[in-house]
């Protein structure tokens, strides 16, 4: 949250920059506005009309940009952005600092992903305009967090009483590491970490979930524990996060989810991926009613919508 004067007032403008700032009350107001939007669409394609969404995003995505646009445009606001940084002016050393000074002439909100942790902390301090961190480096990825809420509240319908599988690259998987400690703060969550020895959650996840007296085991035996789960949050290897190709090789198809281990699941299970996915969820199961995953993407624009309007106090 920032102090910004204008015209003699003091305006308070909003940020998203970490996962930790969604508490609660706050995911259950945005929730409520995305169901709300997901019933009645109608009544929002006119309630940003006027307003600009910036999206700077100086690493790929497909998901989280295309979405911040499309939920923009689904309230009739427009967008404007780059989608590398070699299509702006980082190119020519250009600081975060300075673009978002510049953009903050240009738009109402913005949405910005950089390889750099910090980097959309950086670019909040400096802006006009609220920043969302649309995912800085190994770090923060808040409105993927928000997506996994609201797919889980969607399709389980409850936040709470669930035993929570997350399986794959824990170490480097900063959308694990923000569902961890989003879904501890939801009563009677239990979480199962299945990876490998070096992909395991860091340790300060690890010492966070003793001292909060969460229920959490870690196995590396995929087969055995998915009997168990409500929700299967599979995970790939984050290849442009290892130092050295042949630990990456060695390690990213640990696990495959496939029809034989599927079929030893519960009937109810919601298998979810943050995507892209690589080889961990094979192909054929993407038909078994369990596969949410292009569902989960569906909501991430309803949440976004959500979120946008908030940020703008439109909501
Ligand atoms: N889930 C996600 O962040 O996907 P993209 O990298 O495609 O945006």
């Amino acid at each position: 949250m920032c102090l910004m004067f204008t015209k003699g007032k003091v305006v308070i403008m909003r940020h998203l920059i970490d996962a930790k700032e969604l508490l609660p009350e706050y995911v259950r107001k945005l929730i409520s506005s995305a169901e709300d939007i997901i019933a009645s669409p109608q009544q929002y394609v006119e309630r940003c009309r006027g307003k600009v969404l910036a999206t700077l995003f100086y690493e790929p995505s497909t998901r989280t940009r295309l979405s911040f646009e499309s939920a923009m445009l689904g309230l009739g606001g427009s967008v404007i952005g780059f989608s590398s940084a070699d299509s702006s002016s980082a190119a020519k050393g250009e600081s975060v600092a300075d673009t978002i000074r510049t953009v903050s002439c240009y738009a109402d909100i913005c949405a910005i992903r950089h390889p750099k942790e910090g980097s959309a902390l950086v670019a909040a301090l400096n802006s006009g305009i609220p920043v969302i961190n649309a995912g800085d480096g190994g770090h923060q990825h808040p409105t993927q967090t928000l997506t996994d809420l609201l797919s889980i509240h969607c399709i389980k319908n409850k936040l709470g009483g669930l035993n929570i599988g997350l399986c794959g690259d824990l170490k480097f998987g900063r959308t694990v590491h923000s569902l961890i400690h989003a879904m501890s703060m939801y009563e009677n969550n239990s979480f199962v970490l299945v990876s490998p020895e070096e992909l395991r959650i860091p340790d300060y996840i690890r010492q966070e979930m003793i001292k909060h007296n969460i229920s959490f085991i870690e196995t590396e035996d995929l087969q055995r524990a998915i009997t168990e789960m409500d929700v299967l949050y599979m995970t790939r290897v984050q290849r442009e996060r290892f130092f050295n190709e042949e630990d990456y090789v060695r390690l990213k198809d640990t696990y495959i989810l496939d029809k034989s281990k599927l079929a030893l699941a519960k009937k109810d299970l919601a298998v979810m991926h943050p995507l892209p996915r690589v080889n961990e969820i094979s192909v054929e199961v993407d038909d078994d009613p369990r596969s949410v995953y292009f569902k989960q993407a569906r909501y991430g624009r309803f949440i976004r919508m959500a979120l946008i309007l908030d940020l703008l106090d439109i909501l």
